[in-house]
C-alpha cells in the first residue's frame, strides 16, 4: 500500500513505521498498539473543563480547542493513535440540513428525512468550503503529533438512521420501514451520504490524517441480507473511493458479529470488533489479510483493574496470534470511567510479550 498520491510532507511518510500504521497493514510489531474510540471525552476531567456546556459542534468548529482536545489523551496515555475531534453528523450539520447534537441524548435533527424532498436539504459537501475548520484541526494535528491520525466519517447507514430518525433510535423502526417501501429513495439518500463521507475522509486524509475509520455504529441492527441488499454497496463505494490514498481503512460497527465477513469484504483494511464475539472468530470471518481492532468491552473499565486486566490478557493472547492486530474498546469509552484504569491499560499492552514470535520484528 504505497502512500504515493500523498504530498512528500504528509505525516504518513515519517509514521510509516508507526506500531498503528504497522499492524494495519498487518506487518509485525515488537508491541501491541493501544487507542481507544471515545478516548478524547467526558471521562476525562481537562476535556470537561476545555469544554464547558456549549454545544459540541461549537467546539469542533474552533480548531484550537479541537486540536487540543485531540491531543489530551494522547499525552495523558501515550496511545499510539489519535483520533480526529469530531463528530459523525458535522458533514450534514455543516451543509445544513439542521442536525445537533443534544448533550446526554446524541444527533437531533428538527425536520428528520423523510421523503424525496428531504433529500435535497442534504447537498453534496464540498470539504474546504462546509468544514474548513476540520482541516485546520487536521493540519494542526499534523504538525504537532508524533503518532498517526485517524480521521473518520460516519458511514451511510448509521449517518442515514440519525437524519431519518430524527434522534437516536433503538430499533431503527422508521430507517427500515424506508429502507423496505421507498428503496428508490433510500438508495438515493445512501449514494448522497457515501459521497459525503468520502470527500469528508479524502479532505481529512489530505490535511495530515494517515488513517481512516468508517464508523457504521448501528450496521449491528440488520440482518445479514438487508445489510448486503441496503447497505453494503454503499459502504463499499467508500472504501473503493478512498483506496488510491493509501492509507488503512478501518471499518467498524457494535453488534456486528455476523456481519463481519461483509465488512471486510467491502473492502476494508482493518475491522473492528466488539465483546459479543472473540478476536479467534472474527478472524476465520474477516479473513486473511485484514487487521483487527478490539474488542475489550467498556463496561469492564467501570469494573476495577483485576477485571480488565483479565480481560485484556484473554483478548491480547488471541489477537497476537497473528500480525494485524490493535488494542482497543468493543465500543467507545464511557463517561464513567476512570482515566488511571486507562492509563494502567495503555502500560499493560505495551508491556505483553506475545507468545507467537511472529508478533515480533
Ligand atoms: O475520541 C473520539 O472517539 C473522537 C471523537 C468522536 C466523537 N464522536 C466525539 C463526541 C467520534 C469518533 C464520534 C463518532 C460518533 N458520534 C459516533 C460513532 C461512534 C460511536 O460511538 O458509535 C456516533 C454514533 C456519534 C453520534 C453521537 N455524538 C452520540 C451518540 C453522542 C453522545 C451524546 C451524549 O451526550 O451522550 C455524541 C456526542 C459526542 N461526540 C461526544 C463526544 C466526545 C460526547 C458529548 C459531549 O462532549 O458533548
Amino acid at each position: 500500500m504505497p502512500a504515493g498520491s500523498l504530498p512528500a510532507d504528509h505525516p504518513i511518510h515519517r509514521l510509516g513505521d508507526s506500531l498503528y500504521l504497522r499492524a494495519a497493514r498487518c506487518q509485525p510489531t515488537g508491541r501491541v498498539p493501544v487507542w481507544f474510540q471515545r478516548q478524547a471525552g467526558r471521562s476525562l476531567p481537562e476535556y470537561r473543563a476545555l469544554r464547558g456546556d456549549g454545544s459540541i459542534l461549537d467546539a469542533i468548529a474552533d480548531p484550537a480547542t479541537a486540536a487540543e482536545i485531540t491531543m489530551q489523551p494522547v499525552r495523558r496515555y501515550g496511545v499510539d493513535a489519535a483520533v480526529l475531534f469530531s463528530d459523525i453528523v458535522v458533514p450534514a450539520a455543516a451543509v445544513d440540513f439542521g442536525i445537533d447534537v443534544v448533550p446526554g441524548v446524541g444527533p437531533v435533527a428538527a425536520e428528520p428525512l423523510r421523503s424525496r424532498a428531504d433529500l435535497d436539504r442534504l447537498p453534496m459537501l464540498d470539504a474546504d468550503a462546509h468544514t474548513p475548520y476540520v482541516l485546520e484541526t487536521v493540519r494542526l494535528l499534523a504538525a504537532e503529533l508524533d503518532v498517526p491520525l485517524i480521521g473518520f466519517a460516519g458511514a451511510p447507514f448509521t449517518v442515514a438512521s440519525y437524519l431519518v430518525e430524527g434522534r437516536p433510535a433503538r430499533q431503527h423502526q422508521i430507517t427500515k420501514a424506508l429502507m423496505h417501501t421507498d428503496p428508490a429513495l433510500w438508495h438515493d439518500l445512501m449514494e448522497r451520504l457515501a459521497a459525503i463521507a468520502v470527500a469528508s475522509m479524502r479532505s481529512q486524509v489530505l490535511a495530515g490524517a494517515s488513517a481512516v475509520q468508517l464508523f457504521d455504529s448501528w450496521a449491528g441492527t440488520l440482518s445479514p441480507a438487508d445489510y448486503a441488499a441496503y447497505v453494503a454497496p454503499h459502504s463499499k463505494r467508500v472504501f473503493d473511493e478512498l483506496a488510491d490514498l493509501g492509507v488503512p481503512r478501518a471499518h467498524f460497527g457494535v453488534g456486528t458479529g455476523e456481519l463481519l465477513d461483509q465488512m471486510a469484504q467491502v473492502g476494508a483494511d482493518v475491522v473492528g470488533v466488539d465483546w459479543r464475539i472473540p478476536l479467534s472468530a472474527a478472524r476465520r470471518r474477516v479473513g486473511p489479510g485484514v487487521a483487527l481492532q478490539g474488542n475489550l468491552d467498556p463496561v469492564l473499565c467501570l469494573a476495577g483493574w483485576p477485571a480488565v486486566r483479565a480481560a485484556a490478557d484473554r483478548i491480547l493472547a488471541e489477537g497476537t496470534r497473528q500480525p494485524g492486530y490493535i488494542f482497543n474498546l468493543g465500543h467507545g469509552v464511557l463517561p464513567e470511567t476512570d482515566p488511571s484504569v486507562l492509563e494502567r491499560l495503555t502500560d499493560h499492552v505495551h508491556e505483553y510479550q506475545p507468545a507467537n514470535a511472529s508478533q515480533h520484528e
